[in-house]
């Protein structure tokens, strides 16, 4: 982590981040897009010490209840037929387990029916089956002898890939050669959380309806794109499709380590009964944690507050001096702005950088740039951050903008 802006993190309270020096700096980051209803909320930090205090720390293979009415409320908000929530730790856990299902539904249709189809730049874990999912190189040398079944096209972010319709994908599918009846799978980030990139309506919807003419399950990645951050509940509703299985984590909890898989009985059943465990999987304290944060995500409107303060977020940096800037995505309280050489147009890592640096000594605490070319930086706060505060970080990160353009020699 070497990586991120010096901050030793002594505490956090809804949008801010404190050091023990007497520090403070308004976060645009969520942690990692954790801290939905914000840092150290009262009713989560509630949750957890009730749950402690009496005494249920861990109850593994034994249901309980907050357990039982976590899996209510993710059932209630996913769209019919989806039923069944498989409870996990990591968002990596859901999407290892998302491939798994689908390769096993597959077989029962074809013995051949075990590919996984994803796209170029996505992101969907660390673990072996995630980064074989995921479209970034880079991340894939260690794997050396890569699984076979492992496919990805291009993402159609309107940016970096500007023009790729639905029929350039099933050009690029048969130039692999692959005949849709071997695909148990396709998985896609809700929105591409390393631009931040969103893929056009109609391109999902045409994905959809082939899904379904191939009895292929089509997967949304909603680790980092759910419970709120786009300004609807699941990011994937902007494409008003519905899914057959959801990956989640991150800001599911606002806080402990838990994930889940919402899927619907067909395929969630092919597991035998104890099959499918993980030793921390559905901890009663995290289950209180997540319990708590969806409960405040409704009683407070944060979906509707995402869509609103996003609506004014994505103006403000349209205000932007644009020099730099490529181009601006999200939806929400997400955005990705695409920094690039002015002369050139190529991504700059290094301008994204210095933004980053000018933006943390004004009080701004944004993540190292990421993104296609590591030159993307990602704007991300709790959704309970107020209108002033998310001005204030756009006034700050134009200052950053305007001094970095205005001092190249700043740029190493
Ligand atoms: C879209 C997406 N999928 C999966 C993951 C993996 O989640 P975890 O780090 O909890 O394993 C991440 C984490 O950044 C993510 O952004």
């Amino acid at each position: 982590m070497f990586c991120q802006a010096p901050v030793l993190w002594d505490r956090a309270r809804d949008f801010q981040v404190y050091d023990a020096f007497g520090n403070m700096w308004l976060d645009w980051t969520s942690g990692v897009l954790v801290a939905n209803v914000g840092h150290a909320n009262p009713k989560v930090k509630q949750a957890i010490v009730e749950t402690v205090q009496k005494d249920l720390l861990h109850t593994f293979a034994f249901p309980n209840a907050i357990r039982e009415a976590l899996i209510g409320r993710l059932i209630d908000k996913a769209p019919p037929p989806l039923d069944k929530v498989y409870l996990f730790t990591t968002g990596s856990e859901t999407t290892e387990c998302a491939i798994k299902l689908a390769r096993t539904y597959g077989q029962t249709l074809d013995p051949d029916k075990i590919v996984i189809l994803t796209f170029e730049n996505a992101f969907h874990g660390r673990t072996l089956g995630a980064q074989m999912a995921g479209g970034i190189p880079s991340l894939k040398r260690w794997i050396k002898e890569p699984a076979p079944g492992f496919y990805q096209v291009p993402f159609p972010d309107g940016f970096r890939t500007q023009k790729y319709t639905f029929s350039d994908f099933l050009g690029s599918i048969a130039r692999y050669g692959l005949d849709p009846h071997r695909i148990a799978g396709v998985m896609l980030e809700s929105y591409q959380g390393g631009g931040a990139s969103f893929a056009p309506i109609d391109f999902v919807q045409s994905l959809r309806a082939w899904c379904d003419a191939h009895e292929i399950q089509l997967i949304f990645d909603e680790v980092q794109a759910g419970f709120g951050r786009t300004g609807r509940y699941f990011a994937f509703e902007h494409y008003q499709v519905v899914p057959d299985m959801i990956c989640c984590g991150k800001g599911m909890s606002s806080s402990l380590p838990i994930s889940a898989l919402i899927g619907k009985s067909v395929i969630m059943d092919l597991q035998e009964a104890g099959e499918m465990t993980s030793t921390h999987a559905g901890n009663p304290v995290c289950c209180a944690a997540a319990l708590a944060s969806l409960e405040i995500i409704d009683d407070e409107d944060l979906v509707e507050k995402a869509e609103n303060l996003g609506r004014i977020l994505h103006e403000e940096l349209g205000k932007l001096d644009h020099g730099m800037i490529g181009a601006v995505h999200g939806k929400g309280l997400v955005a990705g702005l695409h920094i690039v050489a002015p002369t050139t147009g190529e991504p700059d890592s290094a301008r994204a950088a210095e933004i980053v640096y000018q933006c943390f000594i004004r009080g701004l605490l944004l993540f190292a740039p990421l993104g296609f070319a590591g030159a993307t930086i990602k704007i991300c706060p709790p959704l309970t951050i107020t209108e002033e505060a998310l001005k204030e970080g756009v006034e700050v990160l134009d200052q950053a903008v305007r001094v970095v353009l205005k001092t190249p020699e700043l740029v190493h």
